[in-house]
């Protein structure tokens, strides 16, 4: 069993975040999500529109997920590898570079990101809607 990992807050689902999960998985057998909470994205200075639950259950709708944990931190990465006996570490190419120090315990990959879209692109549009 080949195990992967990525880490992000995946709001309003959409074809950029599909096509990375996508990519994720065909690099190994199982694909763990490690989905930012609520408390995570605050401080990080995020909010998404969708709840973590709610997130998280969009996730689960996909059959290219196997499991969604909860991304708390920035360090929990390291001890994630070990618990999950992850194989690949992958991210999108925005964070090049950034995870390599990882490689030390498992692969690290970036996939290039899919162009003209994303969550803040998504939120945005959505608020003005409401206006
Ligand atoms: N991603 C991607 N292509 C996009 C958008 C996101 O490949 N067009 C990838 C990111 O590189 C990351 C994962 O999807 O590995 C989760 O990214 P996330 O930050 O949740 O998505 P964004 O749409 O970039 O969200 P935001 O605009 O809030 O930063």
């Amino acid at each position: 069993m080949r195990r992967v990992i990525t880490y992000g807050t995946f709001d309003t689902l959409h074809h950029g975040h599909i096509r990375l999960l996508r990519r994720a998985r065909s690099l190994g057998d199982y694909l763990i999500v490690a989905l930012s909470t609520d408390d995570f994205n605050a401080r990080k200075g995020k909010t998404a529109v969708l709840s973590f639950e709610d997130r998280k259950e969009d996730l689960e709708a996909l059959r290219m997920v196997d499991l969604v944990i909860p991304e708390r931190t920035w360090d929990q990465k390291v001890s994630d590898i070990d618990l999950y006996q992850v194989d690949v570490f992958t991210m999108g190419d925005d964070w090049i570079g950034k995870f390599d120090f990882l490689g030390d315990q498992c692969e690290v990959t970036y996939f290039p990101r899919t162009p003209l879209i994303s969550s803040t692109q998504i939120r945005k549009a959505m608020s003005s809607a409401t206006e």
